[in-house]
């Protein structure tokens, strides 16, 4: 495995690959979430290639940049472990030198959920993974339905942008009791990893509802609500029923749409989402 840090060794490493290059962008402190994404790139592509950089321009003045965790050694072991070829770890400075002024902004759909509570993240995501599918040149990237919206964004920007790469969504990857994996988990004391739990409960009960026959999204909602109000730590941002491509909120459910929350936990915000599709 090879491990470079700036953009002309990357490059000068990208040149010997030949045939096609499966690429995972991540902010590192890896779990099975990001390593089920390595093991699909890898399945699919000649090559496979990660990037580890905790992106500043998608963390807001008063987010976790400065105490995301980070374990960078432990990172290049897992990856090393799943037959990565070539990792790119670069410093803040490589991505955004002095003087750097050109922004990504996807319009509309980063104004709803995540971007509605997060101003600004977007455009800073938008910003990283085109500079990354710039420097990486991969014939496919690999996102995690984890973070739904990222990947409509993401998919948004490479279709009108005419980028030359396949995006490829990867399922959410769970711990055993049903918490989706996330690097932020680690922040959850005892107590609030418990009633975490609420998020996955939340949304089985939005499938039956629907599996029972509802279609009113805001039954689906209200029953959502009250079972995480009924956890004393829980604090709901949002609770969306959703198009999946536009993410526009929908009265009446028809297949498929994207139910996706919001919660915090103490200083911890977590986010999952479920597809309800026939
Ligand atoms: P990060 O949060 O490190 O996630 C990297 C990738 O792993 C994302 O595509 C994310 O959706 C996926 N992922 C995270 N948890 C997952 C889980 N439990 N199951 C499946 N996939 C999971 O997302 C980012 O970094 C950044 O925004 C990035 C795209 C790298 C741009 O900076």
């Amino acid at each position: 495995m090879k491990i470079v840090s700036t953009i002309t060794e990357y490059k000068n490493a990208r040149r010997q690959i030949g045939g096609s290059l499966g690429f995972v962008p991540t902010m590192g402190y890896l779990h099975e979430g990001h390593l089920s994404l390595v093991r699909r790139a890898r399945s699919e592509n000649d090559f496979t290639a990660a990037s580890i950089f905790v992106n500043p321009s998608q963390f807001g003045p008063k987010e976790d940049f400065a105490t995301y965790p980070r374990d960078p050694d432990k990172d290049l072991r897992l990856l090393e472990d799943e037959g990565t070829d070539l990792v790119f770890m670069p410093a803040p400075a490589e991505i955004y030198p002095e003087g750097y002024s050109t922004w990504v902004n996807v319009e509309k759909i980063t104004e709803r959920l995540e971007g509605a509570v997060r101003p600004g993240h977007f455009r800073g995501v938008a910003t990283v993974v085109c500079k990354l599918f710039n420097i990486a040149e991969p014939t496919r990237a690999y996102f995690g339905q984890k973070d739904a919206q990222q990947v409509v964004v993401v998919s948004k920007m490479v279709a009108d942008l005419n980028m030359n790469v396949e995006i490829v969504i990867v399922p959410t990857v769970r711990e055993s009791d049903g918490l989706a994996m996330s690097s932020r988990n680690v922040y959850l004391d005892p107590q609030e990893r418990q009633s975490a739990l609420v998020l996955w409960k939340s949304l089985q009960r939005a499938k039956e509802l629907w599996l029972g026959g509802e279609r009113r999204a805001d039954a689906i909602r209200s029953a959502m609500t009250a079972m995480i109000e009924s956890e004393p730590s829980a604090g709901i941002e949002y609770i969306s029923i959703a198009r999946p491509d536009n993410l526009e909120e929908i009265e009446e459910i028809r297949s498929p749409v994207l139910v996706s929350l919001a919660v915090r936990f103490g200083k911890t915000r977590l986010i999952d989402n479920m597809m309800l599709e026939a």
